[in-house]
């Protein structure tokens, strides 16, 4: 077993010797292979989740696209308008550029990891007082609330850097498996589950309640299959966009701060 492990490592840092853009490209050779084998091994018998473990661990990732990530992004897309002007983003610009598009025309990385290379503005949101106010015109923040054990402080944070009128676009998870360590900087924990209306009552303790739309995703058939592993690609678009509010798979908040009057 210690062989097998001291293996491993060895591998992972001889990858390292290969240059990054050719690293990125095998990666991308490699997932596409991937996709393509997955008609092979399509979850068309749901009887294989007659199980008490995962069909598949780490919600299928390395077979497809995860299905949460196609309700973020229907929720980012029905928002595409407010995604303009100076735009700050949560670990990465891919949504600003996903969905900003010509609108944007500054984009900020914000993220507390020091590890973030691709950062721009360094900050702890749960540190109110050293925020900067009224910088942005929209506030894309996906995925991270659940992982702020003081949430509620980095509600304020976010509300004082948008400009009046800027827009805070947040999704969080509703039913999914407690995420574990890696991906997570700050205080590394998966904190908490929202439901709409828990999300429509937090954003509300900050923003002015008419200012705040919620809206959820998800069904049964989704929520079975992003416990177990099944990716976008294994179900049809039209089980994708079904929608029943008792199954929140993901949940999108649109906030705006009020002008002062
Ligand atoms: C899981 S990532 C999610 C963001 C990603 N764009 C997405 O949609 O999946 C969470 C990010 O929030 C950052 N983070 C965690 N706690 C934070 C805090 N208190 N202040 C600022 N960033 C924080 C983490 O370092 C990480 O980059």
């Amino acid at each position: 077993m210690k062989i097998v492990l001291l293996a491993r490592d060895v591998l992972r840092s001889l990858k390292y010797l290969v240059p990054k853009p050719l690293r990125a490209l095998l990666r991308s050779q490699r997932q596409a292979a991937e996709r393509r084998m997955l008609v092979l091994d399509r979850v068309t018998d749901w009887s294989v989740l007659r199980r008490l473990r995962p069909y598949r661990s780490e919600f299928g990732g390395r077979r497809g696209k995860y299905i949460d990530r196609f309700y973020i992004e229907a929720f980012l897309a029905s928002c595409g308008e407010s995604i303009r002007g100076n735009v700050a983003e949560i670990q990465s610009d891919e949504y600003t550029r996903m969905f900003g598009q010509s609108r944007v025309t500054h984009s900020d990385i914000l993220d507390i990891n020091q590890g973030n290379e691709n950062r721009t503005i360094s900050i702890d949101l749960t540190q109110t007082a050293s925020a900067p106010g009224n910088a942005f015109d929209c506030i894309i923040f996906t995925q991270t609330l659940l992982l702020i054990r003081d949430y509620p402080s980095a509600l304020r944070s976010l509300y004082k850097m948008l400009k009046p009128s800027g827009v805070l676009l947040v999704t969080v998870p509703g039913i999914s498996p407690v995420v574990r360590g890696g991906l997570i900087a700050g205080e590394g924990a998966d904190w908490w589950r929202f439901t709409a209306r828990s999300a429509r009552h937090v954003f509300s303790q900050v923003f002015d309640d008419s200012n705040v739309s919620v809206k959820t995703y998800g069904n049964v058939m989704t929520a079975t299959a992003f416990l177990h592993g099944p990716v976008q690609e294994e179900l049809t678009r039209q089980e994708l966009e079904f929608n029943d509010p008792d199954f929140e798979v993901i949940i999108g908040a649109k906030a705006t701060k009020q002008v002062a009057t």
